[in-house]
């Protein structure tokens, strides 16, 4: 049997990693300023990590939510403790789509509204109305088409205030930085109009923080520098150091049903064990200091250099926008200076690392990217 096809490669096999660290199978080490795509919030390999789940997978791996899983109060208790939203409701789930998939879904069951407000440059999932709120028709198949989503330009209040006059608005769902949007910051004073439209109109503000969240932009939640609290926060990627668990807090005001949401792996037991462990680490490292600290230097070294059109992000969330001419430079990174690094469209290099990136790999980074911009 072949795979199926569908993903654009680099041609290396990673077979190990420690920290910010990963070696190929012939013993190169490369710098992970990626993070398989912004995932490893604490570090390849971390002890604590691999220890919890071992652990773990000596009692027991999995059981369904038919049972009583003490990890996931013990997860939701933590998580509240770490991100100052205790009083919040946790539901757990399996990936960053299926977090927003639930998100919209729950609060149209809570004001039992249709129409949805999402922006241009949104990439929410690939299930079937979080790839609606995509703002990419590519991805976007016949049997996903729907009228239900109203997609506003990015920071546009004018346009944000007459949707909410000429529409019956469920929810407004938006990243507190997108990501695949190229890194672009939300405004604080536009997250602020959108609390207060929702407010006026029973709607519900969803916080997309499947990739922006977990400490990255240096706040736990990015949509926390307006001030200002959602509804629903989605969450995945840091949320396990790769293992797969996603998960949505919701605020009081909603109330649970039996049935409402349901899913048959979410909160397995060793999945709370990745997720206990990454809060424990970040809680005891001071992660999100350390994002907002190396971020900051990055970002303020990265601005120096003259080549560079704009430096966006926030905490270990940053974009390097380059000139069309410089369109190597991440191929460069890569294979000359052994860097991972993402990307987005047009010419944006994307870091992603470890929140527990030091300011030496910082460091490693900067006078690797002084070469390849002066070649
Ligand atoms: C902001 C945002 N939301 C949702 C998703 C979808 O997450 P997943 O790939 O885990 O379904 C992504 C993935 O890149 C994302 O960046």
């Amino acid at each position: 049997m072949k795979l199926f096809d569908v993903y654009p490669i680099n041609p290396i096999n990673i077979v190990k990693g420690v920290g910010s660290l990963v070696y190929d199978d012939k013993g190169t080490e490369y710098l992970d300023l990626y993070g398989g795509h912004a995932v490893i919030s604490i570090g390849h390999t971390n002890p604590h990590y691999v220890m919890r789940l071992e652990d773990q997978l000596h009692q027991i791996g999995f059981y369904s939510n038919s049972v009583e899983i003490p990890l996931q109060k013990q997860l939701a208790e933590k998580l509240g403790q770490v991100s100052g939203k205790e009083d919040y409701q946790l539901f757990l789930c399996n990936s960053g789509a299926e977090a927003n998939e639930n998100a919209l879904k729950l609060a149209s069951f809570y004001n039992l509204k249709k129409k949805v407000i999402a922006f241009k440059g949104a990439f929410h999932g690939r299930t079937s109305l979080a790839v609606s709120a995509t703002d990419n028709p590519k991805i976007i198949a016949p049997v996903n088409e729907t009228n239900n989503i109203i997609f506003l330009p990015w920071k546009d209040e004018t346009a944000l205030v007459e949707a909410f006059e000429t529409n019956d608005i469920s929810s407004v769902i938006i990243e507190g930085i997108q990501g695949v949007g190229g890194i672009q910051v939300a405004p604080e004073g536009f997250l602020q109009k959108i609390r207060s439209l929702c407010d006026e109109h029973n709607a519900v503000f969803i916080a997309d923080s499947v990739q922006c969240g977990y400490g990255r932009s240096g706040k736990f939640f990015s949509h926390d520098f307006a001030g200002v609290n959602a509804d629903i926060y989605t969450m995945a990627k840091g949320m396990g150091n790769g293992f797969p668990i996603g998960g949505i807090i919701i605020s009081p005001k909603i109330k649970p049903a039996y049935g409402m949401l349901g899913t048959t792996f979410g909160g397995n037991h060793l999945a709370c064990a990745a997720g206990l462990a990454v809060l424990e680490v970040i809680e005891r490292d001071n992660l999100l200091q350390n994002a907002a600290e190396v971020g900051g230097y990055l970002i303020e070294e990265l601005k120096k250099f003259k080549q560079v059109v704009e430096v966006r992000g926030r905490g270990l969330m940053i974009g390097i926008e380059l000139p069309a001419e410089l369109s190597s430079v991440r191929k460069d990174l890569l294979f000359k200076h052994h860097i991972f690094t993402g990307e987005a469209k047009p010419n944006v290099v994307r870091l992603l690392p470890a929140l527990n990136l030091t300011k030496a790999y910082a460091d490693r980074f900067l006078e690797a990217f002084a070469e390849t911009l002066n070649q």
